[in-house]
């Protein structure tokens, strides 16, 4: 194991590319990134498996990756686990029984349940769009817990994350949602009254750009927002992000969704549009000093951004 600084990884000057062989307390004592935070004074380290020829013990971050040799591994992975099991750092391919076995462990209103099925037969190409049930779950016990009134939403389809929002929130809470598709957002709009949630939801049809623009044009619109959730066209997503990072108040939250991209966006051989945005994203936003910030593999990869 060894430690990488992010920072350092995004470096514009290349230094970790370069440095990559060789050792890494040399790399992290590297002088070459006057403008970029150093690993050990921002904290901007995690583990990686190591690779090339750097020397596997050349630095000892105390994190997951002390994991392996601990003695007590009553509270990790053991050495009585399957090889596939074990691993050096701690994160885990989700196999099916323990997908079912976290969605036994899920909380789905029934409403949500019924709109999945619903959308799975009237939009069986596009139904995987909708967010996990443990990410709705997770959304709304974020909201809940941020206390939040007023949320945004850019991309709604049929309204399933919507509906987990608007759930969370207070009666008096809003949420604005916006989507281009007259289609998807009628059966939103069936399930939003369904759920019990019409009166809290603000629909906005059109290009979300616009909307943002629209709202970005009120001063009393800026800052005043509790959470906002990106779920649209990947492309889109950057351009999303700035005008919510107006929209949203400090301490507010914006949470982007698929920025893992069930795995491509660590495909170095995948160059397709969205795969790149979504990359490009990825490193602006581990470097983005405006918000505090998460990349939480929940779905496929959720960043959650804290404005500061
Ligand atoms: C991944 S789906 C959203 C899924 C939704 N959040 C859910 O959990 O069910 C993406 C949605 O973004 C909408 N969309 C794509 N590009 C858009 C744009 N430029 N403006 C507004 N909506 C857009 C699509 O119409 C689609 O309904």
């Amino acid at each position: 194991m060894r430690a990488v600084c992010n920072m350092c990884r995004l470096c514009p000057q290349g230094a970790w590319q370069r440095l990559a062989a060789a050792s890494q307390t040399a790399h992290i004592r590297s002088q070459r990134h006057a403008r970029w935070p150093c690993a050990e004074s921002r904290g901007y380290v995690t583990t990686v498996a190591a690779t090339g020829t750097a020397p596997s013990s050349s630095v000892d971050t105390g994190g997951p990756s002390s994991a392996s040799t601990d003695t007590d591994v009553s509270s990790g992975p053991s050495e009585q686990q399957p090889p596939e099991q074990q691993q050096q750092t701690k994160h885990m391919h989700m196999s099916e029984p323990l997908y079912a076995y976290l969605l036994q462990h899920t909380r789905e209103p029934a409403v949500l349940a019924a709109l999945r099925a619903d959308t799975a037969a009237q939009f069986p190409a596009a139904a995987r769009m909708a967010i996990s049930p443990e990410q709705g779950a997770f959304l709304a016990w974020l909201l809940r817990t941020l206390q939040a009134r007023r949320v945004i939403e850019v991309g709604v389809f049929t309204g399933y994350s919507s509906i987990a929002l608007a759930l969370a929130l207070p009666p008096t809470g809003t949420l604005l949602a916006c989507d281009r598709d007259p289609r998807s957002m009628a059966l939103a709009r069936d399930y939003w009254a369904k759920a019990g949630v019409a009166d809290k939801v603000l629909e906005r049809l059109g290009p979300a750009a616009a909307t943002l623009d629209e709202l970005l044009a009120d001063p009393a619109q800026h800052g005043s927002y509790d959470f906002a959730f990106i779920d649209a066209d990947k492309k889109g997503y950057r351009a999303y992000y700035e005008q919510l990072l107006q929209l949203v108040r400090p301490g507010g939250v914006i949470a982007i969704d698929n920025t893992l991209w069930y795995g491509r966006v660590a495909d170095v051989e995948n160059t397709d549009g969205a795969t790149l945005a979504l990359r490009e994203l990825n490193a602006f936003l581990v470097a983005d000093e405006r918000i505090m910030f998460s990349l939480v593999p929940v779905g496929d990869g959720m960043c959650m951004c804290t404005k500061l």
